[in-house]
């Protein structure tokens, strides 16, 4: 289980820089081309329901420019459903939104919200798209996730990331913990564990270690990298950063 780890790419704020003037520039189709070129392993959009970064048209638009599978994150509600099962991504991330967060803050209670959630898990997947839910690593979280028939869960590494600013790794090592506790319970439940949010060249090692882990996906940091050092370098250095990480763990 410690085979290579996919590197989802996360090319949001490629679309907020454009935002922030109107008009086309940067574009993210442009970046989801490159991330292709510099060895990502599939591309992640969230369609917000503000609109904040990408667009409706941006959607076909990094289709066409990238052969790489789309991984749409998106709220539970009607109005992206209907856009979803349209779209028809690889992958549908089911994740919580509130209009007045900056980002994604905590994972979806998938239990409290388990009536609204698993119809639209239902649609997405007989659309096609491998569903996946965006949760804390809780067990209880994890358990709820079997039931409503998600395959995959990604689990929220917000908290780490947090607590990793704050002290450095001996602060984060309870929260990198449950993390690993969190993939071992999925993959025994037949799940496939992803995990994602404030990962960075500094603390993505560790969490590249958990062996069941089997995709990352990862955007801001590596957004804001490419401004120093181009984005093929900054997805270049993750990747070998996560590849080295994964060859410890085998040796
Ligand atoms: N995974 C999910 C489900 C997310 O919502 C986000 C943020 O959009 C990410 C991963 C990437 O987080 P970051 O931009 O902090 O790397």
């Amino acid at each position: 289980m410690s085979d290579a780890l996919r590197l989802g790419l996360n090319i949001d704020h490629v679309a907020t820089i454009r935002n922030a003037r109107g008009g086309a520039h940067p574009d993210p189709a442009r970046a989801a081309a490159m991330a292709y070129e510099a060895g990502a392993d599939g591309l992640t959009i969230h369609l917000r329901e503000d609109r904040r970064h990408i667009r409706d048209r941006d959607l076909e638009a990094i289709r066409l420019a990238s052969p790489l599978p789309i991984n749409l994150e998106m709220a539970a509600t009607e109005e992206m459903c209907a856009i979803a099962t349209a779209f028809k991504p690889h992958a549908a991330c089911i994740v919580p939104e509130k209009r007045e967060e900056r980002t994604t803050e905590g994972g979806l209670d998938v239990a409290g919200q388990h009536n609204s959630i698993a119809p639209i898990v239902r649609e997405l997947a007989e659309a096609g798209s491998r569903v996946s839910l965006f949760i804390e690593p809780d067990p209880v979280q994890i358990a709820v996730s079997e039931v409503l028939g998600a395959p995959v869960v990604e689990l929220h590494t917000g908290k780490y990331a947090e607590l990793w600013l704050e002290g450095g790794e001996a602060a984060a090592a309870d929260e990198l913990e449950r993390l690993r506790v969190a993939a071992k319970e999925a993959r025994k439940r037949g799940l496939e564990p992803h995990a994602g949010h404030g990962l960075t060249f500094d603390n993505v090692k560790p969490v590249a270690a958990i062996a069941e882990l089997a995709e990352l996906n990862i955007g801001h940091f590596l957004i804001g990298e490419a401004i120093f050092t181009g984005l093929p370098a900054a997805v270049q250095r993750m990747r070998s950063l996560m590849d080295a990480a994964r060859k410890e763990l085998a040796a």
